[in-house]
């Protein structure tokens, strides 16, 4: 995109976390103060962009996975900018009465959501903020359309690590993790810091500090916590190129990356 393509009250010089993502898979909405961002951080780690696409490919897996499982609501929390295969689509083609809700809160997203997202009865977008989790549970249209007494999937793929705050991240996550019925379920990634720690981490941190948000990766222990009191389907908390892979894969599972899981609510 071109900066003079900047919606009203959207500063193309500041690079947007959702923007830069586009940029890693391989996608046309992005700046140039994005892609020089990107850029920078794919310096750091050369394995930046398939760490993107394989946290794609874990979310599409763990999407089907819910759907051919009898899950057919999601909340998909920190959306990002649409690419091949989105979550109504993979649920949608496992689940034909499959029902989702888009949250995001870049202006750009929601935009480009509500064009190409919503384009199916059962989809709908809002904007909204994993920091006031509750502001979406309680959103009005989150309220119609999906039956919180059924059970329902939340998907937090890469947006909590935009939460800086340790606490905080804490309590959003365990704040949606209770809303969830018998039979519900949590999808969730996170950037991981590796658990040797890397000078690298803290430079892309530093990196990320300069657009809309901020960058927290975090360690195994702090990720694998979110998932407390959840029953964690196999393979449990790994890299995201690790989860059911389709294809073999070379990775270090001590190395910066991304970690990923799918938690169940026990049906007592
Ligand atoms: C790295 S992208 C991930 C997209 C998608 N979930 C995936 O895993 O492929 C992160 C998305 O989260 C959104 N985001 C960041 N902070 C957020 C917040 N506080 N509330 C809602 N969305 C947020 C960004 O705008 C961006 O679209």
């Amino acid at each position: 995109m071109s900066e003079e393509q900047a919606p009203p009250g959207i500063d193309p010089k500041i690079p947007s976390v959702a923007r830069m993502y586009d940029y890693y898979l391989g996608g046309k909405d992005n700046f140039a103060s994005d892609r020089e961002a990107a850029e920078r951080v794919i310096k750091l780690f050369p394995r930046a962009r398939d760490i993107a696409r394989e946290n794609r490919a874990f979310l599409r897996k763990a999407v089907r996975l819910l759907a051919r499982s009898g899950i057919e609501q999601f909340i998909d929390i920190g959306t990002g900018l649409p690419t091949a295969e989105n979550v109504h689509q993979v649920a949608l083609e496992a689940s034909p009465d499959a029902r989702v809700v888009y949250v995001d809160n870049d202006p750009i997203v929601l935009v480009h959501a509500r064009a190409l997202l919503a384009d199916n009865p059962q989809t709908i977008v809002i904007e909204g903020d994993l920091r006031d989790p509750r502001a979406i549970i309680e959103h009005p249209g989150v309220r119609a359309h999906i039956d919180f007494g059924k059970p329902f999937a939340v998907i937090l793929c890469a947006v909590v690590h935009f939460v800086e705050d340790d606490a905080e991240a804490a309590g959003i996550v365990a704040y949606l993790r209770d809303r969830l019925p018998p039979g519900g379920a949590m999808v969730l990634s996170h950037g991981f810091r590796g658990d040797r720690g890397s000078d690298s981490v803290d430079e892309a941190q530093k990196i990320y500090s300069q657009t809309r948000g901020a960058l927290k990766m975090r360690d195994r222990e702090t990720i694998v916590s979110y998932f407390s009191g959840l029953e964690l389907v196999e393979p449990g908390v790994v890299q995201v190129e690790a989860w059911r892979p389709d294809f073999d894969y070379d990775i270090d599972p001590s190395a910066p990356g991304g970690l990923g899981g799918v938690g169940l609510v026990p049906r007592t």
